[in-house]
């Protein structure tokens, strides 16, 4: 298993993060997208985290998606209680030490830290403070699928509370709350910034860079170090094929592994191997996006269609939308019927689609898009119960066939 770490990347965060750059934003908070599995958690942990360490500052990160069951307003307060314990823990030991009897260290001893976030307890922002004291250093909080948060009202609430201790922290010259938040899909996170009364109001959304170029570099040298039979290694072919695996490490070097496994049977070059396996990953996507698409019930696949086809301007029960569902089933939909098939999109295994506290909806998986507007591009759009299966050439020249 290996680990590709991308320092000068979290150092370069690091500094803009604490305000050091002339230009630019990101003291105001960082917000970095990129699709699921493409290793935006792995960096955050293991190349922010110790990036920021490292410059003195103190992390705490969440994950929303680590239970999504549980309310994402919870989680962040338990993350902060769970770091302000630990600072108060060393505060208390380090008075002990000194000898020092009922030493409060800048208020801080006396915290009930089980009631952070709650109503009768210490506020979000109160929290960020004392940590901030407790440990002398500033604090980043990074939390990671922050869009989650948007899906309750408590995680709504945590975020305005965030901004706003981020406004009472910071100073010019001075930052002592850095915020960092990542997302598996733009649009969602964008919600926490584009309308007027979102808590991030103004900030922009950065693209968290796949790994690239360097990561295939990497990876080749490791294999020609191992099989010196197989120098030079092809890497603009593993390039290919990493990008064929949508950038996502994890299938890449799984089927890495297998080629290069002396019992996978075949004998020459690895390279054409890695990428049949990365067109049958993709293949295999998609097929698994049309077999849940056609497990859905007919006016559940309206719904999520309007859904795809609309995107952020989908509104589920407006005229256009019911006359859209009547026109592809035949019979007049109610809104209520709607309601219906929206709420077990959500609660289906897997979950389609995405619902904000304020009612706004969304495609559970991003990469849903490029699959519709792949085969709205192609013209094979809906799928068909063959679809799956069917072999490029057909869907070629049924393609052709369609009257221009
Ligand atoms: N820098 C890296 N080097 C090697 N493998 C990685 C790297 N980043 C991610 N991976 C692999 O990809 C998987 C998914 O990464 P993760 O960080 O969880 O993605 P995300 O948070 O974007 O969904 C990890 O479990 C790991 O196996
Ligand atoms: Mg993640």
């Amino acid at each position: 298993m290996i680990a590709y770490h991308r320092q000068a990347l979290a150092q370069q965060m690091a500094h803009a993060l604490q305000g050091r750059l002339l230009f630019g934003d990101t003291h105001n908070g960082l917000f970095l997208a990129a699709p699921r599995r493409t290793g935006k958690s792995t960096f955050l942990q293991g190349d922010l985290t110790p990036a920021l360490q490292q410059a003195g500052i103190g992390v705490v990160y969440v994950d929303l998606w680590a239970d999504t069951r549980r309310d994402p307003g919870t989680l962040i307060a338990e993350a902060l209680t769970q770091a302000l314990q630990a600072h108060l823990g060393l505060v208390a030991r380090t008075a002990r030490k000194a000898g020092l009897k009922n030493v409060k260290v800048a208020g801080t001893l006396d915290i009930d830290t089980s009631r952070i976030g709650q109503l009768d307890g210490l506020t979000l922002v109160e929290a960020l403070r004392h940590l901030r004291d407790a440990s002398g250093q500033p604090v980043a909080l990074i939390i990671d699928e922050a869009q989650h948060a948007l899906t309750s009202e408590a995680g709504e609430a945590a975020m305005t509370a965030l901004k706003s201790a981020r406004d009472q922290m910071n100073r010019p010259g001075q930052v002592d709350l850095m915020l960092v938040m990542s997302g598996s899909d733009r649009d969602k996170l964008l919600r926490l910034m584009v309308s007027a009364g979102a808590p991030f109001y103004g900030s922009q959304i950065q693209t968290l860079p796949p790994l690239d170029t360097d990561f295939i570099a990497h990876v080749a040298a490791l294999v020609e170090a191992q099989r010196p039979d197989l120098v030079p290694v092809d890497r603009a072919a593993l390039q290919e094929a990493f990008a064929a695996f949508g950038h996502r490490p994890q299938f890449f070097m799984a089927a890495m592994g297998a080629v290069l496994n002396p019992l996978s049977g075949h004998d020459g070059r690895f390279e054409p191997e890695l990428q049949r396996a990365a067109q049958d990953q993709q293949a295999q996507d998609e097929a698994q996006m049309a077999s849940d698409y056609l497990g859905l019930r007919p006016l559940e696949q309206a719904v999520l269609w309007r859904l795809l086809d609309q995107g952020p301007r989908f509104r589920p029960y407006d005229a256009e939308a019911l006359r859209f569902y009547r026109d592809l089933l035949g019979v007049p939909v109610s809104v209520p019927q709607t309601q219906k098939a929206l709420e077990s999109l959500r609660q289906r295994s897997p979950v389609m689609v995405w619902k904000s506290a304020r009612g706004e909806y969304a495609v559970e998986d991003a990469a849903m898009h490029r699959w519709f507007q792949g085969r709205v591009e192609a013209g094979t759009w809906p799928p068909g119960p063959a679809a799956g299966r069917r072999s490029v050439d057909e869907r070629f020249q049924a393609t052709e066939a369609r009257p221009a």
